[in-house]
């Protein structure tokens, strides 16, 4: 899935650098998880992770890639007429068989996907009227087509869920689903801050969901979706990973389409108004306010006594109850190496940081939309390839918070 600062190409990087400093398993807490890349990677290499982000979209995908332990058979979908009568039809047959052999235990939802996206009449809903071509709100993040397909799959998991045909854990599956495909086909470049003109590429094809799939080795860990400052007071963990938003462009703008389709399930749920809901989308983009969902790592200085980045990073890492902390943070960032070396030295209660012993520069090569690449120039430091940019690790050893139960847990220090 598409985001700014997805750390999908340096899992190994950040393996090896917590590898070579003896931190090999133990409760990890990934408090900025994102797209849920690095909470997965290190689950699966065994360690119980806690996930965790301000973002409902988030949420939801944590919940599919983190917490959940196996495949949920969605039985009781499966039983419902129509969806029987599909399965055993050569067209539901067909369907299947064109996806290929399921993984273990996921029989139940290849086949409910292919329900999904074969057998449900086009609906016009949100989506259609505020965010696809030739609705209302003129925004064209999606075909016509698309957002009347995004509202019926929408439409259909609300109608299981308050039927309780499905479960808690089967809605998110289903609708992590939902949200991996809507991010394939948004005629976007890059973020949801704006649409295209016309519909380009993929935006143009059919909405199709995959299976997701999940992570059945590791242990399922927890999931949590709330401010990671207020998270790290109260949760004593192992080993602490930090990637934070690291410039101004905050989440809630760039991403919020997809947050109104992730939340829009619980605002259903709560007997919220659709009508007054849909009445707070805005502007030219389709914003919503989500003023509880802005985060204090985007902005360089304080504003209206609201903590900016460099304040909020300090309260972080010296509140923080964890006995290994691993920062990920671009060089193009908000912070300086100087400001997380001095806080981090902080949390460990040294009175300098060792950037000898924990620090590491990976240089990875930069994503550029098409608009990119005309409209932009980048800083190219001197000895360095053209568009490649850094990305800093860090790792600090805070043993006051070493945790009696540590038998996978080796510090190096
Ligand atoms: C750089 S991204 C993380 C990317 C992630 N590591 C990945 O691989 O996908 C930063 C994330 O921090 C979240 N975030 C921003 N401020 C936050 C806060 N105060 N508390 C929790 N999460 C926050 C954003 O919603 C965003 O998903």
């Amino acid at each position: 899935m598409r985001l700014i600062g997805n750390k999908t190409k340096l899992l190994g990087s950040i393996e090896e650098f917590l590898t070579e400093r003896g931190v090999v398993g133990g409760t990890f807490l990934d408090v900025f998880a994102g797209t849920a890349s690095v909470g997965r990677h290190f689950r699966a290499r065994g360690f119980q992770v806690r996930s965790n982000d301000l973002m409902v979209g988030s949420a939801v995908r944590q919940h599919t890639y983190i917490a959940l332990r196996r495949y949920p058979s969605l039985a009781k979908v499966r039983d419902q007429q129509p969806v029987r009568r599909f399965l055993r039809s050569p067209a539901g047959r067909r369907a299947l068989a064109e996806r290929g052999a399921p993984p273990k235990g996921a029989s139940g939802l290849y086949e409910v996907v292919a329900y999904l996206n074969s057998q449900l009449p086009e609906v016009e809903g949100l989506f259609a009227r505020q965010y696809s071509e030739g609705g209302v709100g003129e925004r064209l993040f999606f075909s016509a087509e698309n957002g009347r397909r995004i509202d019926s799959v929408h439409n259909q998991l609300m109608v299981w869920r308050q039927a309780g045909t499905v479960n808690e854990s089967e809605h998110l599956l289903l609708l992590t689903g939902l949200l991996e495909a809507v991010d394939r086909v948004a005629n976007i470049s890059g973020t949801y801050g704006a649409f295209l003109k016309k519909l380009q590429g993929s935006a143009r094809d059919r909405m199709i969901l995959r299976p997701p799939v999940i992570e059945t080795q590791g242990p399922a860990g927890r999931v949590f979706n709330e401010d990671a400052n207020a998270l790290v007071r109260r949760l004593p963990v192992d080993v602490l990973y930090l990637d934070p938003p690291y410039n101004g462009r905050q989440y809630a703008k760039n991403y919020h389409v997809v947050e109104v389709l992730a939340e829009l399930h619980s605002v259903q749920l709560s007997g919220a108004c659709m009508e007054a809901y849909e009445a707070e989308i805005y502007g030219k983009g389709g914003l919503r306010p989500f003023v509880d969902r802005q985060s204090s790592y985007c902005r360089k200085r304080k504003s209206k006594g609201r903590p900016d980045c460099a304040e909020a990073f300090f309260d972080l890492v010296t509140n923080a109850r964890a006995e290994h902390i691993v920062v990920s943070y671009s060089e193009e960032g908000i912070l300086s190496r100087e400001q997380i070396g001095e806080a981090l030295a902080q949390a460990a209660g040294t009175s300098d940081y060792d950037y000898e012993q924990g620090h590491l520069e990976i240089g990875y090569k930069r994503f550029r939309s098409d608009a990119d690449k005309k409209n932009r120039t980048y800083r190219q430091p001197e000895g360095r390839a053209k568009d490649v940019v850094a990305e800093w690790l860090f790792y600090v050893h805070a043993p006051q918070y070493a945790r009696p139960r540590r038998r996978r847990v080796r510090a190096a220090s």
